[in-house]
């Protein structure tokens, strides 16, 4: 059955865990900072702070940001649940930007109508979670502009575009966003099983969530509470914030620097199932294939295909299931977020509300997309896609 993601681990990923495996440190040990020093080096941050997963990564980042009641925070409809259940998580309220047509990341233009209509009423926003959906950039540059036009915090949920670049620069992501997020699960363009991190160039930030994925406790004495050396024992720790322990263990970090020197043979077999898949599907009328900006190189976390079923005889239910008796098991990328029940119940937000996602929605496929398809399981696949829309 071929599946719309999955991981790829050889014997020198198996070798690497195993060693540790075998060490004194299975976690809170030196594989952390050596995952971490990888991170930055590899997308350019000064810092990185790696975690249990890519929603405790965006919940910590939100925290660290001073997010809390009272404040709106805005992300894309079109994205999943973790991009907006974060910004409810620390007590802001979330809210929405529909999506640009042609490139799926948030709208520009439509984000700050939304701005002008929270000035009208004497409120401003928080910040912005921008989503590089399957592993296209947003528009950094112009949303930079925006966040310092209004003041506002900018967020990068870069969990699906690992390796993807934006002005030739594979090190973008920092360079716009207050803080980074990633997320190394195994569907994503390089995995630790489960697995996250942040990266960002603010010291205060990496501080702040590497104390809160640990209990909120402090060991450094000079930032103890308690100066007076009569309490300050050999063992003693403080716990200044409420945190949690969203750690992850040294295993999984011996895994990550294994995979991320994959990483960019990874994204160019990625790139090159998305020509095939293009030269494939490019002659039929009924299909939208994915665009990429010029400025952008897309990292093909996803290759989310849009077929006009309201073209054909058969409708999104049936050619789901028929792809999956013929052992292609797509997804569908994804329900937007504001028409889940919590959303529509708890913040009033109904259909109609994202039109352009929600059009999307109707027509997105997520077919089959990771490094180890070879081209005869390109031919099958590309083939029964074809041939189901007849
Ligand atoms: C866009 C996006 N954000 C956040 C997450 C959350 O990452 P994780 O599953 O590692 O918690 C995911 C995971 O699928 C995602 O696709």
């Amino acid at each position: 059955m071929y599946s719309y993601g999955r991981q790829n681990i050889d014997n020198k990923d198996i070798q690497a865990v195993i060693k540790v495996l075998k060490s004194d440190w299975l976690t809170q040990g030196p594989k952390v900072q050596e995952f971490e020093k990888v991170l930055c080096d590899k997308f350019g941050s000064k810092y990185a702070s790696v975690v249990c997963n890519g929603t405790a990564a965006l919940h910590l980042a939100g925290l660290a940001l001073g997010w809390k009641a009272g404040d709106i925070v805005i992300t894309s409809p079109m994205t999943f649940l973790a991009s907006a259940n974060c910004i409810l998580y620390t007590g802001a309220t979330s809210d929405f930007v529909d999506i640009d047509e042609k490139y799926y990341t948030i709208d520009l233009n439509k984000l700050e109508d939304k701005i002008k209509q929270y000035k009208k009423i004497n409120k401003k926003i928080k910040a912005v979670v921008g989503v590089d959906y399957a592993g296209h950039p947003c528009d950094w540059e112009n949303l930079k502009s925006l966040s310092k036009e209004y003041k506002f915090q900018l967020v990068n949920d870069n969990c699906h575009a690992l390796g993807a670049t934006y002005k030739n620069n594979e090190q973008y992501t920092v360079k716009y966003a207050d803080a980074v997020c990633q997320s190394f699960h195994p569907v994503k363009n390089f995995t630790t099983g489960e697995g996250g991190a942040v990266l960002t160039n603010r010291p205060e930030i990496d501080n702040r969530i590497k104390i809160l994925r640990n209990h909120g406790i402090i060991k450094n004495d000079s930032k103890f509470k308690i100066q007076n050396s009569k309490f300050i024992k050999p063992w003693y720790y403080e716990m200044q914030f409420l945190g949690f322990n969203y750690r992850i263990t040294d295993f999984q970090c011996a895994l990550g620097i294994s995979q991320i020197k994959k990483l960019d043979r990874f994204v160019s077999r990625r790139k090159k199932i998305a020509e095939y898949y293009n030269i494939a599907f490019g002659k039929n009328k009924n299909f939208i294939l994915p665009t990429v900006k010029k400025n952008s190189g897309h990292a093909f976390h996803l290759y989310p295909l849009q077929i006009k079923f309201e073209n054909l005889k058969i409708n999104k239910i049936e050619y789901f299931n028929k792809l999956r008796k013929a052992g292609i098991n797509c997804q569908v990328h994804y329900i937007p977020v504001h028409l889940q029940p919590y959303y529509k119940n708890n913040f009033r937000f109904k259909p109609g509300d994202f039109p352009i996602s929600e059009k999307f929605y109707e027509r997105e496929i997520s077919i089959p997309m990771y490094p180890s398809l070879d081209d005869t399981d390109l031919n099958y696949i590309s083939g029964k896609i074809i041939d189901t829309v007849k």
